[in-house]
């Protein structure tokens, strides 16, 4: 399997072209400057000069307090770059799979969030994500939209590496405890998003493994909840370590509102695809282990 994969320095681009051999497959990344989402212009030359089995959308403009002050950004990269990338790969013939994101919930509901519930982003980050679910539903049938939360992975920004970042000069950090979520390895990630492709290209036929899937660890945690496992394998591990002070939301204010419950519910990926993420509890232990290990690079 020849996998095109856009977004060539985020996480998950990273963990694809990790996994990629795991798989049997070959991973080829694509980034800026040469593929700009926000410049749709000369995204079909190069798609279609690179070619592959599938194509792989993990770039995003994923600052999401940042997407409050320019919305229209947010929107061209995340709704209208995606559209583009969707209608070049059913142009070419070719399943996409897109990332999307728990965001695009209110956060309202008391339990997990399934595939088909009520969309309400709070703010431009998940409105232009939505954007993004519509325009790749419109522009390819052959598509697979993978919902995702709260990622985390030995490669470039995320709440992991800040916490261990941060407990280097602190010895106690306040960390929001009344919002949950699904911590998700983008390891984890990259070995689902495998197993959909392989799916897509087996069974081209079959309607069913198309659409929107929630794509999350299993098992759900707070920030502070997150935070404090963190902490007790980095000290286990002798990396660092900090007390965890639990904050509310009102304490802690940002630029964009959050969901409380941003917790995915995956029934539908494991009854359709067959495939279900590990724990977070479980991989965030190879995870730390590499982290300290390199240490300096968290
Ligand atoms: N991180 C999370 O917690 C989270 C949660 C739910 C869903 N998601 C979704 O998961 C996907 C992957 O997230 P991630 O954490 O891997 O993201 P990330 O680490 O922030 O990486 C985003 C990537 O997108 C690229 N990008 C941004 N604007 C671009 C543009 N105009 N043209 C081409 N590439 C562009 C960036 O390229 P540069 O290196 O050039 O900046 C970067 O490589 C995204 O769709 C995101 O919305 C993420």
């Amino acid at each position: 399997m020849r996998i095109v994969v856009i977004g060539r320095e985020g996480q998950v681009a990273r963990a694809l072209a990790e996994r990629a051999a795991k798989h049997g497959a070959k991973a080829v990344l694509l980034g800026r400057p040469q593929l700009d989402l926000a410049d749709p212009s000369g995204i079909e030359d190069i798609l279609r000069d690179t070619g592959g089995d599938v194509i792989v959308n993990a770039a995003a403009y994923t600052a999401v307090d940042q997407a409050e002050t320019e919305p229209e950004l947010a929107e061209a990269i995340n709704g209208i770059g995606a559209g583009v990338i969707a209608g070049v790969a059913a142009a070419m013939r070719v399943p996409v799979i897109h990332i999307s994101t728990d965001y695009v919930f209110d956060g309202s509901l008391d339990r997990p969030y399934r595939e088909d519930d009520v969309v309400n982003p709070l703010g431009a980050y998940g409105a232009s994500k939505l954007l993004g679910e519509q325009a790749v539903t419109e522009a390819a049938e052959d598509h697979a939209i993978l919902r995702t939360a709260w990622i985390y992975s030995p490669f470039g920004k995320n709440f992991v590496k800040t916490m261990l970042r941060l407990a280097r000069d602190r010895d106690e950090i306040g960390v929001v405890a009344d919002q949950f979520g699904s911590p998700t390895s983008a390891l984890d990630l990259a070995d689902g998003i495998y197993a959909v492709a392989r799916n897509l290209l087996d069974k081209p036929q079959d309607r069913t493994l198309r659409g929107i899937f929630h794509m999350a660890a299993p098992d759900f945690a707070s920030w502070a909840e997150l935070a404090t496992e963190i902490f007790a394998v980095s000290a286990r591990l002798g990396g660092p370590s900090a007390k965890v002070r639990p904050l509310s939301t009102a304490e802690y204010p940002t630029s964009a509102k959050r969901p409380a419950n941003s917790r995915l519910d995956g029934t539908k990926l494991a009854t359709i695809h067959g495939i279900s993420l590990p724990s977070w509890r479980a991989s965030l232990v190879p995870c730390l282990e590499r982290l300290i290990r390199e240490s300096g690079a968290a």
